[in-house]
């Protein structure tokens, strides 16, 4: 796919006929192809959006200080990253954007490489392309670490699609390598505080901010995160990046002229939001729920589920001999169940469904007694 395939397709089109095919079931479909929240954004949420909302003045792009110290005391909170300073944040409109932004941002350009995983979220390899950069897509160090030309590593860590968490070993390893050849990492950790399995689910997701990963100094590295799926604030686009205090500086300079500024009662929505962690246990309980029937489910139905140790989606694929992941989809719309096809996150992911936890309870319970009669 060159710079031209960005512009003339989009690859959740293609599901379009399976939607179709899973709303002829008679009990309506179960849409489970998108990781969209469905649950209601808190009440703590909404009303510190509403308290902002005379906003006649143009919010600051580098966040409000309590937006930036919000984060930092979170960080030290939830991820064990202790001193983050608060003058190393930047909010951004959803993760999304910076995601997409990001290899323009930090300067990559024609003969630079972006490293992003193997199976992955697409807006990577977007962001490469728009960059004019060329997209790598591989787990391994051992294929970048002796390139002069990487510029940016990204890590996902819980992974979309598949779930899998990376540990303060192998993120250390990446820093490493990345450090030697010059490249910024860039964690994409907004499914962190979605942990089903242990270690992480009592000891904690690791951040690439964590000091046993990054060896006390946050040079040359960001994380990504996003309350979109914690908080349920998908609709408010509202994330930030941290970590490097010289490469926030230069991103606050570069989203100065471009606007990209987050608006003020959003702002504040996000103070309020990560301010308060009994909504995001809350929500994460619900989740949990959800998972358990979906799991009981699938593997009824003599489905195999691999990773999903955490995040919001279960990567499934049939029993036995590997099977292209858009029979699994078509078998599944028969059932009325939509899921999304393991081949839009890269040809490794062609022989896996992901099937999100974003559905309502009763729509999950739907999905799962359909499995089990399957
Ligand atoms: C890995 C990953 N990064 C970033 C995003 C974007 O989230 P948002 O733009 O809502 O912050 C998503 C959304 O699904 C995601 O899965």
């Amino acid at each position: 796919m060159g710079f031209a395939a960005l512009t003339d397709s989009y690859p959740w089109d293609a599901i379009a006929p399976y939607a179709e095919r899973a709303r002829r079931h008679p009990q309506g479909a179960v849409d489970l192809s998108v990781g969209t929240p469905v649950d209601p954004t808190p009440a703590v949420v909404q009303e510190a959006l509403i308290a902002a909302a005379d906003a006649p003045g143009y919010p600051t792009t580098h966040g409000t200080a309590d937006v930036r110290e919000t984060v930092a005391g979170w960080f030290a909170r939830r991820r064990g990253v202790v001193g983050l300073d608060p003058q190393a944040v930047l909010p951004t409109v959803g993760s999304k954007e910076a995601v997409a932004l990001l290899p323009s941002l930090v300067g990559a350009g024609p003969g630079d490489v972006v490293v992003h995983p193997e199976i992955a979220y697409p807006t990577y390899d977007v962001g490469a392309r728009l960059a004019g950069a060329t997209p790598l897509a591989t787990d391994e160090v051992a294929q970048w670490e002796s390139r002069s030309d990487v510029k940016l590593v990204w890590l996902n860590s819980p992974a979309n699609p598949h779930g899998a968490v990376r540990s303060v070993e192998e993120l250390a390893k990446v820093v490493a390598a990345a450090r030697r050849v010059g490249a910024v990492v860039v964690s994409d950790e907004c499914y962190a505080e979605l942990a089903w399995e242990d270690p992480y689910r009592t000891g904690g997701v690791p951040s690439l901010l964590d000091p046993r990963v990054s060896g006390g100094s946050h040079e040359g590295l960001l994380v990504a995160y996003s309350l979109s799926k914690q908080s349920n604030l998908a609709g408010y686009r509202a994330a930030f990046l941290a970590g490097d205090p010289a490469l926030v500086a230069d991103l606050v300079r570069l989203r100065r002229h471009m606007g990209m500024i987050v608006p003020a009662p959003v702002q504040a929505a996000m103070v309020a939001a990560l301010s308060d962690d009994a909504h995001v246990s809350a929500q994460r309980e619900r989740y949990g729920a959800r998972r358990r029937i979906l799991v009981e489910g699938v593997t009824a139905a003599g489905l195999v589920i691999d990773h999903s140790e955490a995040g919001l989606y279960l990567w499934v694929r049939p029993e036995g001999p590997a099977q292209d992941c858009w029979h699994t989809v078509a078998d599944l719309a028969d059932l009325g169940i939509l899921v999304g096809p393991g081949a839009f996150y890269g040809p490794a992911g062609s022989g896996h469904v992901r099937m999100a936890l974003t559905a309502t309870d009763e729509r999950v319970a739907q999905a799962a007694a359909r499995l089990q009669g399957a």
